[in-house]
């Protein structure tokens, strides 16, 4: 009897990741390799090193996602992989070394875009939560969704429809999610339309020689900073200015179209970035760190105590990072909660690496509250880059027979939902 065990395998950037994920809602491994270290001394992710990366770490990844899981290939039942939007050259391993798999062991193919992946971090968690522990899947048997799964499809509120942040690196865009026909269904309603708030904090914690990501140093120094020192703001977006047929400008607003988006949901990280380097050279503030600090997040030591903080930079650029912090958590929650009351949506969930940072999960979490709507968060692993969320998202697709072709190919720029 079959049961329901997906291989899934992520490699859109600088994570090599394998994970088997039985029935959508159960974790047996997630194994990731970071490449942190290779990158961090370049300040980015440099295409060429991260293909190279991948294919030194594909075949160890999935041999221990596999062994950890107490399985062997004859086991699984699909293997599901990322096939967009990332790097086409770190893409084309992970599909290649899929296909590869899937075709030596006669197993169907599931291609996965990254970022339902990142909303189904969130329903994998949930999932998760709801199953009856001591059920035992392997006695239901595959093909056509049984009565006792229709929960796992949507979770605990699968009528509601969703709205979704996906916030990372590469990407900020909104989606309405919502539950069709035994899979999920994708409506664009907003995105950035240059930079990702990740890469805001990635730039900004460059500027300021910390190192790469950026995010968790941003993250751990704003605890000792004034977030009202420095009032940064955001423009209204013009839809004109970017409804003109020009083509977008950056990797992440090629992800999806930009037409027929609504102004109001639509963000621009690309300013602030340097509104805070006018900002140190206007106020002739010190913007390297005081003492060496590690590029390599291995060696992530971010400061536990004002003193520590201190010891970095000097109170003014504490609060410089502080109010940047606030400033762009505070742009995201302002479009969110206003996309999720015009939409009518009966819950928010937000995911991506930025979903990690602390002081957004407490003023999102806050302002739900105080508008009594749900939300929900991944956990911190499932936030950032991960393959449990690509097995995840494969589930209701082998449920509903909706494989891959042979020719599955990258597509660097693939989109996630139609706006309408
Ligand atoms: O989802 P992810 O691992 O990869 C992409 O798909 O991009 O996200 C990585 C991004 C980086 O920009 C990193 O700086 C940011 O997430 N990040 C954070 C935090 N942890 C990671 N940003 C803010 N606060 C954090 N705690
Ligand atoms: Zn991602």
């Amino acid at each position: 009897m079959s049961r329901g065990l997906i291989l899934g395998i992520e490699t859109s950037c600088d994570e090599t990741a394998a994970a088997v994920v039985e029935r959508g809602a159960r974790t047996l491994s997630s194994v990731v390799a970071s490449q942190i270290a290779t990158h961090a001394r370049y300040g980015g992710v440099v295409p060429e090193l991260a293909s190279r990366e991948h294919l030194r770490a594909i075949v160890p990844v999935v041999g221990a996602a596999l062994a950890e899981a107490g399985v062997t290939l004859a086991d699984l039942d699909a293997i599901a992989v990322t096939s967009g939007p990332g790097l086409a050259g770190a893409l084309l391993v992970g599909i290649t070394y899929a296909k590869a798999l899937a075709y030596a062991r006669n197993l169907p193919l599931i291609a996965v875009n990254h970022l339902e992946g990142h909303i189904h971090a969130v329903l994998l968690n949930e999932r998760e939560s709801a199953a009856p522990r001591d059920a035992d899947p392997s006695a239901r048997p595959l093909g056509g969704l049984a009565q006792d799964d229709r929960h796992l499809e949507g979770g605990i509120r699968d009528a509601e429809p969703s709205l979704a942040l996906v916030v990372s690196g590469g990407h900020t865009h909104l989606y309405l999610a919502r539950p069709a026909d035994g899979t999920w269904n994708y409506r664009l309603i907003g995105r950035t339309v240059d930079d990702a708030a990740g890469e805001a904090f990635d730039k900004v914690a460059k500027l300021l020689g910390l190192g790469y990501p950026g995010g968790p140093w941003i993250d751990a120094l704003a605890r000792f900073g004034n977030p009202s020192a420095v009032p940064f703001s955001f423009a209204q977006i013009k839809t004109k200015v970017h409804l003109g047929g020009k083509p977008a400008r950056t990797k992440a607003a090629k992800t999806a179209p930009i037409a027929r988006l609504d102004p109001h949901f639509m963000f621009s990280f690309s300013g602030i970035k340097t509104a805070v380097l006018r900002y140190v050279e206007l106020h002739g503030l010190r913007a390297e760190a005081r003492a060496r600090v590690s590029r390599v997040l291995a060696d992530f030591r971010p400061p536990q105590t004002r003193e520590e903080a201190l010891a970095l930079y000097p109170q003014p650029t504490l609060d410089l990072i502080a109010s940047f912090q606030h400033a762009v958590i505070g742009d995201l929650i302002k479009k969110t909660f206003a996309a999720a009351e015009r939409l009518g949506a009966g819950r928010i969930l937000v995911t991506g690496g930025v979903a990690a940072n602390r002081e957004l999960r407490e003023r999102f979490s806050a302002e739900a509250a105080r508008r009594s709507i749900s939300i929900k968060f991944p956990t911190l692993a499932l936030s950032t880059d991960n393959a449990a969320m690509i097995a995840a998202a494969a589930w209701p697709r082998l449920l509903a027979r909706d494989f891959a072709p042979p020719e599955l190919s990258a597509d660097p720029s693939l989109a996630l939902g139609a706006a309408r």
